[in-house]
């Protein structure tokens, strides 16, 4: 099958040699030319996947890697995350998530490329943008410009990096997966705040990463004045429109907004995979050569390293691999049928310099790649062979379009393009979705004790709660510790907390006389509490008692509060919710309060407490304790919390639970709780909030047209976040330990632990649909002996490793109605449809049929019919137990 021509040129290609021991690749040079990357004197059309490693956890890397590569992904691309690094100065860190080298090393293992952004700024909604905060306190740093200390401390960092790649082996011509690095990051975009000095830098950072002689292409994405010799690429939703600013250099695409990450308090975004599909196909019509996913994978931003203002602890960014890494369904599946395509026709791609163009409507365009086949081939096969490629564009967004092209007519969706990998015949259709759906559902709450006694699969519908019994502790209000100290003015947040914690206590004494009092009452007035500006957060205590809070981004807060004659003590929590992440002058930025702090609607005016005698207080008492790791909650009194407690603000919950049985991801419902963090068995899961997304926002959604973060949210009028990762490596069989922060009062009694997993999924393939890509493959399609008109289309579907289709749901092979969980039959309908596709799929992990008369007869003559499937996945060892 593989003895053809064609095939021997893409296996030669794509397979990179897999070379001797502690090598991945036979050693290649990496280079570039105006139409591509050169992969050891190739150029390649690549497809990179973005992962950023410290958002999974180690056993979670293999198989994200594994399903990058089985959707078709011939790069993986990640940032470096320096505040994991060198959280400490000069005490670096690579264990855990942070163990960069398996990571990268996992990478080349599966023989893909990796794409290695150092940065060492990354945005990517990480804490602080990726910069350890101890750089702010670097004396007389600037970050990101022509300034001594911060380039001192960047090259520091950068070169460890390079210097411990290089130990490894782990650049492409030492045998090694990395073909690309990339300096700085998105610094275009605030360069002109910075000057001359930030052009100066530009230079310096290009020269600094070429002098490390890392001996593989630096790129600078977002950055028309990267020098002559790094590559200069963009970011976007969209592409294709972007020109290097060099002829000698490709296009590159290294961030494609395939989603987008959310607020607390904000809706979910959602980019359709038709308009994806769109974008992607665009790129490669227009010249482009390397196309990112960002993110591919997004997963969770575990502990505090989630960026701000106020993003959520979920990173799934609407992936195609979901924030627990299962496939996002239809999206992988339809960018696995995209990148087959474009890899159909990157002979055609890499042998023409540039493409013909061919405008053939007012909004519709072909793009022609033409070229001669000479390198790669084996001897038997020496001869020339003539390729062609071609892309058909129509970018209405209302209107399908036909087009003629080569003598033959082509109907376009609209906002679609059409992929010719012989320049004849359609191989894929950016608005046609073949791919599977998959809706996934929570349960499957098993408790570990019940393993092995067999199950009904009803008890799935049962509600269960993690635990019968939590404990409880308060959390001081204010000072808690010696380590408190005093300070005649408002001091900024970061300066004292060094981002150890997410809170700041700031505690002060304010004395009211009785004239104030009576001035008050008389006038009908009271005192308000009067904060210039503030970030993330801030709660205000007076006397002991919460007085009100206030979220915003610098936002000015005027709270009244009640005081009584005498001395009244103010206490001011300020937290943060994920540093400041994006923007020019990062290090000025801060948290906490700006400004003054006054009392206002006072008898003399206002009293500006700025400079009262201030006590600082950092952190929580428990969270300086350790009171999550088992060692500390195992040593302190905790008090037993009974079902029906009334809900109380600022305490600690403890609980031990089992893990749920087999090996689907776990989540924490924390919907009954207010806001705080949550530990298990020691590892800090994330901060959770329960703030409601506004209720009007969220409209249907159509995937024409230009997109947008705003343009197809969903999860309006619910909370941003209630299900919450717990990777199942951070878990035992039982005894795990839960412990959570409490601020504003829920109920732990209704926390559930439960896991995830696709259970329904549908496939929709009409017979007009084109046939399964891997028969351009085949050698009698290669050679002629069989035209593709006379291939079938297949539905194909597909559960998750180590799940089973238990039951064919829904099948009907006609003109079936409705989408996934609401399918029924039309008029036309082959009453073997049930069985023909139990038979082909029940007890299966995956299945394809055909979508023919040939298989389901023809149950009406001369109207296009559909093959519409509903199935329900099982974990395999529930299949089994199911159908004994
Ligand atoms: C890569 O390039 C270097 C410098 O030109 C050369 O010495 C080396 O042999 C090349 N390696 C391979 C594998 O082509
Ligand atoms: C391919 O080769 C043929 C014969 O050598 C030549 O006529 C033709 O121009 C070549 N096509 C391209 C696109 O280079
Ligand atoms: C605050 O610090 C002072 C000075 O170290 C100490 O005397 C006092 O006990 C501390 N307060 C608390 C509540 O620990
Ligand atoms: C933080 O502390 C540094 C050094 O103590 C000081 O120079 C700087 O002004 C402080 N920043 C703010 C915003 O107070
Ligand atoms: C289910 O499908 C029917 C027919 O296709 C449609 O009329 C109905 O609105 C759908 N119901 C839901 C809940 O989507």
């Amino acid at each position: 099958m593989l003895s053809t021509p064609f095939f021997v040129f893409c296996l030669l290609l794509t397979t990179a040699l897999i070379g001797v021991a502690g090598e991945y690749f036979k050693p290649f040079n990496v280079s570039y030319d105006h139409r591509a990357i050169v992969i050891d004197g190739h150029r390649r059309m690549l497809i990179s996947a973005g992962i950023h490693y410290p958002r999974a956890t180690p056993q979670m890397w293999p198989s994200l890697i594994a399903k990058s590569k089985e959707g078709g992904a011939d790069v993986i691309q990640t940032y470096v995350f320096w505040s994991g690094h060198e959280p400490v100065k000069g005490k670096y860190y690579f264990e855990g998530r942070y163990n960069l080298v398996k990571f990268v090393k996992l990478v080349g293992s599966n023989g893909l490329y990796l794409h290695l952004r150092i940065g060492p700024y990354v945005c990517a909604e990480w804490n602080f943008g990726g910069f350890p905060v101890w750089l702010r306190d670097v004396p007389g740093i600037e970050f990101r410009t022509n300034n001594e200390p911060f380039k001192r401390e960047m090259q520091r960092f950068v070169k460890k990096i390079v210097e411990l790649m290089r130990e490894e082996n782990l650049f492409s011509w030492q045998g090694g997966p990395i073909i690309m690095l990339q300096i700085e990051n998105e610094y275009g975009n605030i360069e002109g705040a910075y000057g001359q000095k930030g052009k100066d830098y530009v230079k310096w950072a290009a020269n600094m990463a070429v002098g490390l002689g890392a001996g593989v292409p630096w790129v600078m994405c977002q950055q028309v004045d990267a020098p002559e010799f790094i590559l200069d690429a963009c970011n976007g939703y969209y592409c294709d429109s972007f020109r290097p600013n060099s002829k000698k250099k490709p296009m590159l695409w290294t961030e494609n907004w395939d989603g987008w990450f959310a607020s607390w308090g904000g809706a979910i975004p959602h980019r359709p995979v038709e308009d994806l599909a769109f974008a992607v196909a665009r790129f490669f019509q227009r010249g482009g050569s390397f196309q990112n996913y960002y993110m591919y994978f997004g997963g969770t931003n575990f502990g505090r390293t989630s960026g701000g203002p106020n993003y959520i602890t979920s990173y799934d960014y609407d992936a195609p691999l979901d924030e627990y890494g299962l496939l996002s369904q239809p999206k992988w599946g339809h960018l696995k049928d995209l990148h087959a395509a474009i890899k159909l026709c990157e002979p055609a791609l890499v042998a023409a310099d540039s493409p013909q163009y061919m405008k053939l409507g007012p909004q519709q365009e072909v793009h022609v790649y033409r070229g001669n086949i000479t390198q790669g081939l084996t001897t038997a096969f020496s001869t020339s062979k003539s390729v062609c490629a071609a892309f058909l564009a129509n970018i209405d967004e209302h209107k399908a379009a036909d087009i003629e092209f080569l003598g033959q007519v082509y109907t376009l969706p609209p906002w679609s393009v059409s992929i010719l990998p012989d320049c004849r015949h359609v191989a894929f259709n950016t608005a046609k979705v073949g791919a599977q759906t998959s809706i996934k559902l929570v349960d499957f709450n098993l408790p570990s004790s019940k393993m092995n006694v067999p199950q009904p699969l009803t008890f799935q519908d049962e509600v269960t709660y993690i635990a019968n019994d939590w404990m409880t502790l308060k959390e001081p209000i204010g000072l808690w510790s010696k380590n408190n100290f005093t300070s005649l003015s408002i001091m900024e947040h970061l300066n004292v907390t060094k981002d150890k914690s997410d809170y700041l206590w700031y505690t002060t004494r304010l004395y009211i006389s009785e004239d104030e009092i009576s001035f008050w009452e008389e006038n009908e007035v009271s005192p308000e509490l009067s904060i210039d500006s503030m970030r993330d957060l801030v709660r205000i205590f007076i006397n002991g008692k919460l007085s009100g809070s206030a979220k915003g981004d610098w936002i000015k807060v005027v709270h009244p509060i009640q005081l009584v004659q005498g001395y009244n003590d103010i206490v001011l929590l300020s937290e943060t919710v994920g540093l400041q992440n994006y923007g020019a002058f990062l290090e000025k930025d801060g948290a906490g309060f700006k400004g003054r702090i006054k009392l206002t609607n006072s008898k003399n005016g206002d009293v500006d407490l700025t400079e009262s005698s201030w006590t600082y207080q950092v952190g929580l008492k428990g969270e300086f304790q350790k009171l999550y790791t088992r060692e500390k909650a195992e040593s302190v009194r905790w008090m037993k919390l009974t079902p029906d407690a009334t809900p109380s603000i600022f305490s600690w919950y403890k609980t031990y639970f089992d893990a749920p049985v087999g090996t689907d991801p776990v989540v924490l419902n924390l919907g009954s709780m207010g806001k705080g963090q949550a530990w298990v068995n020691g590892h800090h899961i994330g901060r959770y909030w329960d703030l409601i997304s506004p209720k009007d926002g969220c409209r249907p959604c159509d995937y024409r047209g230009a997109y947008s973060s705003e343009k197809c949210t969903t999860n309006c009028g619910n909370p941003t976040q209630i299900w919450y990762h717990v990777p199942r490596s951070w878990l035992q069989r039982d005894q795990n330990l839960l412990v959570m922060f409490e601020e504003t009062g829920g109920n732990p009694y209704k926390i559930t632990i439960n896991t995830i997993s696709a259970q329904t999924i549908c496939g929709r393939v009409p017979e007009t649909h084109y046939p399964p890509l891997h028969i351009w493959g085949h050698p009698d399609f290669i050679n002629g002996k069989i035209s593709i008109n006379d291939m079938t289309p297949e539905l194909h579907l597909q559960c998750e490793d180590e799940h089973t289709i238990s039951s064919i749901e829904f099948a009907s092979y006609g003109t079936p109605q409705g989408n996934c969980q609401n399918l029924s039959k039309g008029n036309c309908h082959a009453p073997n449809s049930l069985s023909v596709v139990s038979q082909a799929c029940q007890g299966r992990n995956s299945c394809s049929i055909a979508v023919s008369n040939d298989v389901f007869g023809d149950p009406c003559r001369g109207i296009v019919k559909t093959l519409s499937v509903q199935a329900r996945c099982l974990p395999s060892s529930f299949a089994r137990s199911a159908s004994m």
